[in-house]
């Protein structure tokens, strides 16, 4: 699959956030080729749906518990996003699983607290130190059908200190993701990534 469309027009972007939101902070931030036209949520009270409002972007939040079952929320949460006509769509620190029908309807990435397929799932940073690895770091991939195996689109290491808790090592993964997750999604935004089965090809810039 080519991210591709004709016109040379910026991308539009939704960003789906569960957490503070510093992901989502990096990409407001960035000169991506692309806007984040609609920050949705999971819940009410996260942080990122603050910042997105700080910036003056659209914000959703669609709440399992406001769905009389995970079928109807995965489709109003597709409605949400469907509704804003993004190009592509961004998973920073969404933490939860979406139905598989959603990447399939819309170009989906997402940002991961390790070297996938290491550490996959929800504790990635507390299951690295409790392993005793020594270098560990951050993935952006592809969004498919299964939680944390789509294609990788890029990778950085972080090594693991001695003295590192959960949080200090988070924050330095961090520290790396929110220079990572805008460079993949510009070159989205760019039509730069080419999927061939498991691997995604960065094509040359213009
Ligand atoms: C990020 O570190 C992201 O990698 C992680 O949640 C954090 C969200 O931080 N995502 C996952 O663990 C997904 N399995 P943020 O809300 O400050 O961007």
């Amino acid at each position: 699959m080519l991210l591709t469309t004709q016109a040379k027009r910026p991308r539009r972007i939704v960003v789906l956030v569960s957490g503070a939101g510093s992901n989502l902070q990096a990409l407001l931030d960035a000169d991506l080729g692309g806007r984040v036209v609609l920050a949705a949520s999971d819940r009410a009270g996260a942080g990122g749906l603050a910042r997105a409002a700080a910036a003056g972007v659209d914000t959703a939040v669609v709440t399992p518990g406001d769905c009389p079952d995970r079928a109807a929320w995965d489709a109003r949460l597709a409605d949400v996003v469907g509704a804003a006509q993004p190009d592509l769509v961004v998973l920073a620190g969404f933490m939860r699983i979406l139905g598989a029908q959603f990447p399939q309807r819309f170009p989906t990435l997402n940002v991961h607290p390790s070297l996938l397929p290491a550490f996959p799932g929800a504790h990635a940073v507390p299951e690295a130190l409790a392993w005793g690895v020594k270098v560990t770091g951050c993935t952006v991939h592809f969004v498919d059908e299964q939680v944390d195996q789509g294609p990788i689109v890029a990778q950085e290491a972080v090594p693991v200190k001695p003295d590192d808790t959960p949080a200090t090592l988070h924050a330095r993964i961090q520290a790396v993701e929110h220079r990572l997750l805008p460079a993949c999604v510009a070159l989205a935004c760019h039509d730069r990534l080419a999927i061939h089965g498991r691997h995604v090809k960065v094509l040359p810039g213009d």
